[in-house]
């Protein structure tokens, strides 16, 4: 695998692969892996395509009370895990190159980014539309590849990659789990051992919601029941919520494919899941 630092040496080991007759898989992250990214790298390879890699903690996507400054950074355990996985290029920008002095354009895509966390993280989402650009034009991949985890980051990039005309395909994988059901993230390390325990009571009460929604009871009412579980638990609900998987509208049909989507915290770790909740036919 190449480590790369700078946009010129990016741009020329890109051309060296294209010339070669490859197609170029994206993987950004923000670093501290887990199987979750592997699982998107792997994706990528078992499509024969030469994947590129990035890490960048952005900035532009934290609040300012939220976690920028103790955000995991663990590069050379990350390299090892990307090598391993048969990554072909780590892309490493430095913060001064991805936002020089003078840097002035903000990416905001309406609609998708603004209930659920575009509500609960003001600008948020304009951060990650922003650098997920930047990264798209620095790389120019045919393909770029995200969790599932991140349902409402999905939909804002492919809303963003639609109306902009990136002419990149967005694929989306599936949230990889822990053997107990906690999606794996990169936040899950700020659990002390009591709130990991307690953790698994997020993706049990989606799985309890969305089955019984399923069922055919009022969605309102799985709701209320959901987030009075989680505040049992221990959590601080910001919020539990059934959308259309695709505009994220509230309100949507059973007719329509929907998506369960929750945020909470525990202490002051803030984690997120989401269910899928297949059309009624
Ligand atoms: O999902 C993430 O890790 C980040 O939001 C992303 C897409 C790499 C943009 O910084």
């Amino acid at each position: 695998m190449q480590t790369i630092r700078t946009l010129s040496a990016l741009r020329a080991a890109i051309a060296d692969f294209r010339s070669g007759g490859s197609d170029i898989a994206l993987v950004p992250t923000m670093g501290a892996l887990h199987r979750g990214h592997i699982a998107l790298i792997e994706t990528a390879r078992r499509q024969g395509r030469k994947v590129v890699a990035s890490i960048f903690v952005n900035p532009k996507q934290f609040g300012p009370n939220e976690d920028l400054a103790r955000y995991p950074r663990r590069e050379a355990a990350d390299a090892r895990m990307l090598t391993e996985a048969g990554c072909d290029i780590l892309w490493l920008p430095p913060v001064e190159d991805m936002y020089p002095t003078g840097f002035a354009t903000n990416i905001s895509v309406s609609g998708v980014s603004e209930g659920l966390d575009g509500a609960a993280r003001p600008g948020h989402f304009d951060g990650v539309a922003t650098v997920v650009a930047k990264l798209f034009n620095q790389v120019r991949p045919d393909i770029a590849l995200f969790g599932e985890k991140d349902f409402q980051q999905l939909a804002v990039i492919r809303r963003m990659v639609s109306d902009l005309d990136f002419g990149i395909e967005i694929e989306g994988v599936p949230t990889q789990r822990d053997d107990d059901g906690l999606a794996l993230s990169s936040r899950n390390v700020y659990l002390d051992d009591g709130q990991r325990a307690a953790a698994v009571a997020l993706p049990r009460a989606l799985g309890d919601a969305a089955r019984a929604i399923l069922r055919g009871d009022s969605p309102a009412d799985v709701l209320a029941a959901a987030r009075d579980s989680l505040t049992g638990a221990g959590f601080a609900v910001d919020y539990i919520e059934l959308v259309d998987a695709e505009t994220l509208a509230s309100d949507a049909p059973g007719s329509r494919p929907r998506r369960l989507l929750a945020a909470a915290r525990l202490g002051g770790t803030r984690l997120i899941d989401n269910l899928d909740v297949p059309a009624i036919a």
